[in-house]
């Protein structure tokens, strides 16, 4: 029999699905309902000490529709958490005590001053939650005040502010990504040289989602201007897939048994099964829970169960990472390539047939060579 229970670091989740810091995790009401829905972990809303510096606009997302209509992409402008700390103190405390079956996650952002980064784990910590998730990633708003994105974009900065953090935190720690940087490997692993159990990925690509053709203002307009934002869901999985596929190989190679917890896009149970193939522990919805709901877990873990079966795994470790040694670099692709095709023609010559498959394939390569000339 297959089980989706799994530990992390530690924590004992029944299942790897968690929800993604944001609107889904807003407060206590929703992050009990995602709870009771059967949520594995849920990450609260970014937090920080002074919500009185955070001011959100309206409107702040943005849609990118299919040709059918379907979401497929979605950007915002919102802000960290502009509710106090102290409630934020208060309604930990609450969720805790009602002793929820998942992992309770404070994700945090402060500025780059030591004693702020320290007040906020200890006082969070003493609230009750079972671990952090730092946010080193919002692309919007948060960097003009050299927090978010703007660590993240810095190893040695983040190295300091993970040393920090380390330091004082009891619980697992992640240090949560963001994409917008040529190499994620670089940030990834400052974070981890400074001791952090984990590392999240991704946050949401910097980006504008259109121009609005009657007005020609660019999009959310705020009093006719808008900023670029964030890009989530659908649309954003593989570029998620080939991130977290390159920490989940820093990980492996250089930091064995921290761990990796993927988001990016994630709508369905065999979403989840693709992170996780690539190296991923747990796997984080954000966008996914706002447009369909959060009883969409209970599809999750049947289709993921399903998986499971089909393949005969029992465990969630038992196929994490399975699909990462099949990366190579392309030039291994061409030797590879040649080396089949001289071994296809020594068969031919000797006479051997070749079976259909093999046939189709490499007329298809043949046609496509003519059309690329
Ligand atoms: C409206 C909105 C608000 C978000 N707020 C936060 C936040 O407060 N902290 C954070 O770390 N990530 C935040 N995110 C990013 C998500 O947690 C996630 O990293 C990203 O959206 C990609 O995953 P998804 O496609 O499942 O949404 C937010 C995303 C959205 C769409």
């Amino acid at each position: 029999m297959s089980s989706l229970a799994t530990t992390v670091d530690g924590l004992k989740l029944p299942n790897p699905f968690v929800i993604g810091s944001g609107p889904p995790g807003t407060n206590l009401n929703v992050i009990q309902r995602a709870f009771r829905d059967g949520w594995g972990a849920v990450i609260a809303k970014t937090i920080s000490l002074d919500h009185s510096k955070v001011v959100n606009v309206a409107p702040r997302y943005g849609k990118h529709h299919a040709l059918s209509g379907e979401v497929i992409g979605w950007e915002n402008i919102e802000l960290i958490s502009d509710r106090p700390f102290e409630t934020w103190l208060t309604e930990f405390k609450r969720i805790k005590d009602s002793q929820p079956p998942g992992a309770l996650i404070a994700s945090v952002m402060e500025e780059y001053r030591k004693d702020a980064w320290i007040e906020m784990i200890e006082r969070c910590q003493d609230a009750g939650v079972d671990a952090f998730e730092l946010n080193f990633s919002c692309p919007h708003g948060l960097p003009e005040r050299k927090m978010g994105a703007a660590m993240g974009e810095n190893p040695e900065i983040l190295e300091e502010v993970c040393g920090w953090v380390m330091a004082a935190a009891k619980v697992p720690v992640w240090a949560k990504m963001t994409p917008n940087v040529t190499r994620i490997e670089d940030p990834s692993r400052a974070a981890l040289r400074a001791g952090v159990q984990g590392i999240s990925a991704i946050n949401t690509i910097r980006s504008v989602i259109g121009v609005n053709l009657d007005t020609l203002r660019p999009e959310p307009t705020v009093e006719g201007y808008t900023t670029p934002g964030g890009y989530s869901s659908r649309a954003v999985k593989p570029i998620a897939l080939r991130m977290c596929m390159e920490v989940a190989q820093v990980i492996a190679k250089e930091f064995p048994g921290r761990t990796l917890s993927g988001l990016g896009g994630v709508e369905s149970g065999s979403d989840a099964a693709e992170f996780i193939l690539l190296g991923s522990d747990t796997v984080q919805v954000c966008t996914g829970v706002m447009k369909f709901g959060y009883p969409m877990v209970k599809q999750f873990g049947e289709e993921l169960l399903a998986f499971m079966e089909k393949h005969r795994f029992e465990t969630i470790a038992d196929f994490k990472g399975k699909s990462l040694p099949w990366f190579t670099t392309h030039a291994e692709l061409v030797r590879m390539q040649r080396e089949r095709k001289a071994a296809d023609a020594a068969k031919a010559a000797a006479g051997m047939v070749r079976n259909d498959a093999e046939w189709k394939g490499d007329d298809f390569v043949k046609q496509s060579d003519a059309l690329a000339r």
